[in-house]
């Protein structure tokens, strides 16, 4: 296929992406997974055997607590990441996210490098993924695009200022609420890496989807990408922009209800994964780290990285004393001091 400039700019992600991950030029933004310590747990009094890690939520027993998160689509190239995302998925027994599948429907010749994700993860946790802006029609189309099993609506105000050809107007909230009430699969409202506050979680949850995805910063980080596509200096600079994973966790920890959360921004081992459970998440995901392993090991590498990781889930969460998701949100640890004081201003923040 000829293609569009917005296929172009899907390349350019993904190369300007992979190469944040792989020269480690992922700057710190507030408090990393290091600023939680587990407490020992000296007499677990069960065995790895006994350990289930399996998670409910968006009405699906997931057979990991991780899964493969939005990225790619749109272009010839990113379609072959796609189909061999999909594979793996399909190997490993993961769920995946497509990325965002709006080009697709402006674009039918786009349409194949988002199905080949259905094609190759036939009988999968497929999730779709659109912005937040899209209207009810555009959902029911992206979700018939990949026969999907959950959409993702991604929330990423930080992301569109940075970008020269990004969006000025935010008015998403009526919008979301009709989609929720409307979308035949369940939604979850995610962000992109920069994170969510305590108050930006309490209005989702207002809104009752299926779950949120805090998406938080230490990952990839678009403030980054988006400035080195634009190529000319630009004094408009985010780069430090947002909360961390670990922050964004704790601050929907402080919300009222229990709406799923959902974690992904910079977790690049089964110890993160570990970390985010404890934080209360339900589930979390992996983007660039999947994206880099990918492209510079292959495959197989990626098999085996994620095998690597469900391996040695049973043994942490055993490590932990925990024989489950529930358990390990309740297991114990220690938050460094800037982090205890992260918590200690929210909580006077919001009572
Ligand atoms: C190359 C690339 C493309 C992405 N495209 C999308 C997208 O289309 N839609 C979306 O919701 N998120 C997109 N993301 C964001 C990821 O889904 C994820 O939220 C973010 O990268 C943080 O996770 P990470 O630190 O594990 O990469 C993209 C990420 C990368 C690296």
């Amino acid at each position: 296929m000829s293609e569009s400039n917005q296929a172009h700019r899907k390349d350019e992600h993904l190369s300007l992406g992979v190469n944040l991950w792989r020269q480690s030029q992922r700057l710190q933004v507030g408090a990393t997974f290091d600023d939680i310590r587990w407490l020992p747990t000296t007499f677990p009094e069960m065995s790895v055997s006994d350990v289930d890690v399996s998670t409910n939520i968006l009405g699906h027993d997931f057979k990991w607590p991780f899964y493969i998160e939005a990225m790619t689509g749109g272009s010839n190239l990113t379609g072959r990441i796609n189909g061999e995302l999909a594979q793996v998925a399909q190997k490993t027994d993961l769920a995946m996210a497509v990325g965002s599948q709006s080009i697709a429907l402006k674009e039918p010749d786009a349409v194949s490098s988002f199905k080949i994700a259905r094609q190759n993860h036939p009988d999968g946790f497929l999730i779709a993924n659109l912005g937040a802006d899209h209207p009810i029609e555009n959902v029911r189309d992206a979700i018939d695009m990949i026969d999907a099993n959950a959409i993702e609506m991604h929330v990423n105000v930080a992301q569109e200022l940075v970008m020269s050809e990004g969006d000025r107007d935010f008015y998403w909230l009526d919008n979301l609420a009709t989609v929720i009430a409307k979308s035949p699969v369940p939604v979850i409202i995610k962000e992109v890496g920069f994170g969510m506050s305590t108050r930006s979680v309490e209005i989702i949850k207002k809104l009752n989807p299926s779950a949120i995805n805090i998406g938080g910063a230490n990952g990839t980080n678009f403030a980054i990408i988006e400035r080195r596509r634009n190529r000319q200096p630009d004094t408009f600079n985010l780069d430090q922009y947002g909360l961390s994973t670990v922050e964004s966790l704790l601050s929907a920890q402080l919300t009222s209800n229990n709406t799923p959360i959902v974690a992904t921004g910079g977790i690049q081992t089964a110890n993160d994964i570990v970390t985010s459970i404890m934080l209360g998440a339900t589930l979390t995901s992996s983007a660039g780290f999947m994206l880099e392993t990918l492209m510079d090991k292959g495959q197989n590498a990626l098999i085996q990285q994620i095998n690597d990781w469900q391996h040695a889930l049973p043994r942490l969460f055993t490590l932990l004393g925990s024989k489950n998701i529930k358990a390990l949100q309740q297991a114990e640890r220690l938050y460094s001091p800037s982090l205890y004081n992260f918590i200690q201003q929210n909580e006077n923040a919001t009572r």
